[in-house]
């Protein structure tokens, strides 16, 4: 007799761990299947964000700061600081310590809400009595049944069609967390999200940091006059960013990789590098689910084909995160994977797509929420915008971070915020203000009322909502 539970989730990354949470917490009996494995072969439950992706990228980007605070910060304040010192093995055990305070973490969390967790790689055998079949391959082999499947397998780095990751000269995102000594000349393909937080770490270490990006423009889906900013601030601190290239062939040699490419002008260019992370984006992974045999749909990109409730195809399945549309975040996952629990419990389940966060963790950060200024104009908005500069603010200025500014954008005729947009210090935590004030369908004055602490950096964004109305206190 196979164990049985009212639900079953595959995957035990951000969206599948709190799925299975959430969904004990409702009463239903729950099992959680993860493959992942540390480095000594037991479960590491987490998926992408904690084990290669969020957590351990937030680690080296805190390390990396510290260092270079260390070491060009802290001179103005009159700390000096003589004989600087590096240990990369250090820096990576600690990382490593901190995924694994998580791994710990989340197992600790399935016990205490009794989620039955498996460890190893879980795929569809056959519908049965209304549920499914799922078989466990692992140290050993067994099935389980369940009425509902919560499918929550992620997703994997992209690499260019005819050089694969070997991990130790082309890397991905795994490779790019792990370099044991820093190189000295680091070459990056994309300029995305990825591309500028692994390039950040390694230049603030000591690599001279070149970073490819096909697309013209920096930062497409980030308001213009904020990638602007963003732009000119990361090449300010020596990020190398070279717009609108075409890859051409890269070769690996024995300890370095020649990536030939064509640049904005059409001119043809070679560049040798000690190490290439390929940062190009991330495909969905639904290897070894067994989706064809049980008929579950994939759309034309591979991912898993949703409604808006994550309903697949076949009925009591649902899927959620990385491995189906929107976009591949942590916190979209989690949500998602809250609401289907509860959508399997009977309640209104709901995620606002309108209102999910964007952080780009570099120095400055780069935070936003809603509609950017091209969308609006592309949509015919009409809009008001407010911008207030943290050269502006008293706590920026004392902390010695003045880089940056808060935009507002507001709907000309209503006043409701349509979108905030932030680069500068600790933007990842001022942005969570925009999301509630939008959740909550707040105009600009409302947070222009509202009185916020002094100093912080948070009156930069009471100040751009006064910037809305033009009539900013401070600037
Ligand atoms: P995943 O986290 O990918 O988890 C899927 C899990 O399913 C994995 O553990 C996998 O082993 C397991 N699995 C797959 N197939 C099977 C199977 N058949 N059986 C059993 N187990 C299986 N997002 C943010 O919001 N903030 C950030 O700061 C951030 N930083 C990132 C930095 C990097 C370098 C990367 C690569 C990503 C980052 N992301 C960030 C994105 C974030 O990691 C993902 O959006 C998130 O992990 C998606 O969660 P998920 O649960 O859908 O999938
Ligand atoms: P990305 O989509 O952010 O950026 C990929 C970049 O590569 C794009 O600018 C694209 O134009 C460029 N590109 C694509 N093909 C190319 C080619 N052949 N040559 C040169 N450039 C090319 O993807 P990335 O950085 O790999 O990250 C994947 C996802 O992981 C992100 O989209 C995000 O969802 C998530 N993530 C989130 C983080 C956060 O929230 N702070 C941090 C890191 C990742």
């Amino acid at each position: 007799m196979s164990k049985n539970f009212d639900v079953i989730v595959i995957g035990a990354g951000p969206g599948g761990y709190v799925a299975a949470i959430r969904a004990a917490q409702l009463g239903f009996s729950t099992a959680c299947i993860d493959e992942w494995k540390n480095e000594k072969g037991g479960p590491a439950p987490g998926g992408t964000c904690t084990n290669v992706g969020c957590i351990p990228s937030k680690a080296l980007l805190q390390s990396s700061e510290y260092y270079e605070h260390a070491g060009h910060g802290f001179a103005e304040h009159g700390i000096e600081v003589k004989n600087l010192g590096l240990n990369v093995g250090k820096m990576l055990a600690r990382k490593n310590t901190v995924v694994k305070q998580n791994n710990d973490g989340i197992l600790y969390l399935f016990k205490k809400n009794k989620v039955s967790f498996f460890h190893g790689r879980g795929s569809f055998v056959k519908s049965s009595d209304g549920g499914y079949e799922i078989k466990i391959a692992g140290a050993g082999e067994e099935t389980i049944s369940g009425k509902h499947v919560i499918v929550a397998t992620g997703s994997n780095a992209r690499a260019l069609s005819d050089v694969a990751f070997d991990e130790k000269l082309v890397l991905s995102n795994d490779g790019a967390l792990s370099i044991e000594a820093v190189p000295k000349k680091l070459g990056i393909i994309g300029a995305g999200v990825i591309g500028l937080e692994m390039g950040s770490v390694w230049r603030r270490l000591g690599a001279e940091v070149t970073v490819l990006e096909a697309l013209p423009t920096f930062l497409g889906a980030v308001d213009e006059q904020i990638a602007k900013e963003a732009h000119k601030l990361l090449t300010k601190q020596g990020l190398a960013i070279q717009l609108g290239v075409k890859i051409g062939a890269i070769t690996p040699g024995q300890n370095n990789v020649s990536v030939e490419y064509t640049d904005e002008k059409g001119n043809a260019q070679k560049a040798v590098f000690d190490k290439l992370i390929v940062s190009i984006g991330r495909v969905p992974n639904t290897n070894g689910l067994n989706a064809e045999g049980i008929g579950l749909k994939l759309d034309d990109r591979g991912f898993i084909s949703v409604d808006g409730d994550c309903r697949t195809n076949l009925p009591n399945v649902w899927a959620v995160g990385d491995v189906v549309r929107g976009p591949m975040l942590a916190h979209k996952a989690e949500e998602e994977g809250v609401a289907v629990a509860e959508r399997i419990a009977g309640q209104h389940g709901h995620v606002n797509f309108n209102t999910i966060p964007w952080v780009i963790y570099t120095s400055p950060e780069i935070a936003w929420v809603g509609k950017t200024e091209q969308q609006l104009k592309a949509e015919g908005v009409a809009y008001k915008a407010g911008t207030f500069p943290f050269m502006a603010n008293g706590r920026a200025r004392a902390l010695g971070d003045t880089s940056g500014m808060v935009k507002f954008l507001a709907d000309a005729k209503t006043d409701e915020i349509l979108g905030v947009h932030m680069v500068g210090p600790m933007v990842s935590e001022l942005i969570s203000e925009a999301v509630v004030a939008m959740e909550f369908r707040a105009s600009a004055e409302d947070i222009a009322r509202i009185c916020h602490a002094h100093p912080s950096l948070a009156e930069a964004t009471k100040e751009a909502a006064l910037a809305v109305d033009k009539r900013s206190l401070n600037f």
